[in-house]
């Protein structure tokens, strides 16, 4: 599909603006020279609002939508430490809309780094420890039964599942797909390894509709960061087959075809320091002076390191690491 076709489809879809584009492509040069071969940070990071990241590509189209379904409320939920709750929540107040945050949880006797934020914003948050945790259900299946407590407990509202994850709000990475093909090919950057990390898997799943459609030569990567659910690949795939379809194009991805490294750089458990990840976040700090964050960009760049060491990635194309924002968490941990 040519790029003004997938462009102009996309302009059927209502959108609030909320930030600037495009985000940097920032080459680092210390790394590259550790590294011996050029990496970027693609810095959505530095999205806003409230500290932003890239929850907020996706909320421009589902907060839209919200506005022209005359909602009052808005739900959504996530782990204690969700960006995407905390940019929820942000987005609403902006748009004069009650945010409802769910944690499946007890309450943590002290509200630190996302959670703090969401106290400033006046966000709703509901506590219900459920137990649990673990893959045990997929994405799909947690998405129902919360849909149903958010119902029973707060009554009539615009339901956002984890991480914005639904077609809609994956046309957010489409858009950025666009923006990041037109941004290497002005930059004469090609064959790049794209690496991202994967949460609930919308981020991965709109890029790689979007890569797929433009036929771009960016090499797509996901690193899953949490070992959350069921059949993971198989989410991903049946979410990018259906922005590709909402964009009129027939394009049927099976879960074989999505880039996703399951399991490897997750440690114990989702938001669970590892090592590797600790010393990622210090080894960009220390080099270029950029932030990563504990739960998700950690863990990816971790994988990146290690994947480019052990000579996964090639040996002299470039990697870009889309940096999708999560410093407040840094926050809520003592390392
Ligand atoms: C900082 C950060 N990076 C990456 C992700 C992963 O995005 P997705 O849920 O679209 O896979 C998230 C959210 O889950 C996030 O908050």
């Amino acid at each position: 599909m040519n790029v003004n076709a997938l462009r102009s489809k996309l302009d059927e879809y209502p959108r609030l603006s909320l930030a600037q584009y495009p985000t940097p492509l920032q080459f680092l040069p210390r790394l590259s020279g550790e590294l011996d071969r050029p990496i970027y940070l693609k810095r959505d990071d530095e999205i806003g609002p409230a500290l932003g990241g890239n929850k907020t590509r996706k909320l421009e189209y589902l907060m839209a939508d919200a506005q022209q379904r005359r909602a009052r409320k808005i739900v959504t939920f996530g782990g204690l430490q969700s960006n995407h709750a905390r940019l929820t929540a942000a987005v609403a107040q902006q748009c004069h809309l009650e945010p409802h945050l769910f944690y499946f949880e007890r309450r943590p006797a002290q509200l630190t780094g996302n959670l703090l934020i969401n106290q400033l914003l006046g966000a709703q948050m509901h506590f219900i420890p459920f137990g649990g945790g673990g893959a045990s259900m997929t994405l799909e299946q947690t998405i129902r039964l919360v849909r149903l407590v958010a119902w029973l407990r707060v009554g009539a509202h615009y339901f956002i599942p984890v991480g914005g994850h639904t077609w809609r709000g994956c046309l957010g990475y489409l858009r950025a797909a666009i923006e990041l093909d037109e941004q290497t090919r002005a930059a004469g950057i090609e064959h790049a390894w794209l690496i991202v990390a994967a949460g609930s898997g919308g981020t991965l799943a709109g890029l790689l509709a979007g890569l797929t459609l433009l036929n771009s030569p960016l090499r797509l990567l996901g690193i899953d960061v949490g070992r959350l659910w069921q059949g993971f690949p198989d989410s991903i795939a049946r979410l990018a087959s259906e922005v590709c379809s909402r964009l009129g194009a027939l394009h049927v991805f099976t879960s074989d075809q999505v880039p996703l490294i399951e399991g490897t750089y997750v440690g114990e458990r989702y938001a669970v320091l590892t090592q590797d990840c600790i010393e990622a976040v210090r080894r960009l700090a220390r080099s270029e002076g950029i932030l990563l964050d504990p739960v998700y960009t950690g863990k990816a760049f971790a994988g990146l390191l290690d994947l480019a060491q052990r000579g996964q990635l090639g040996s002299r194309e470039p990697i870009i690491f889309l940096h999708t924002g999560g410093v407040p968490a840094l926050f809520a941990y003592d390392r």
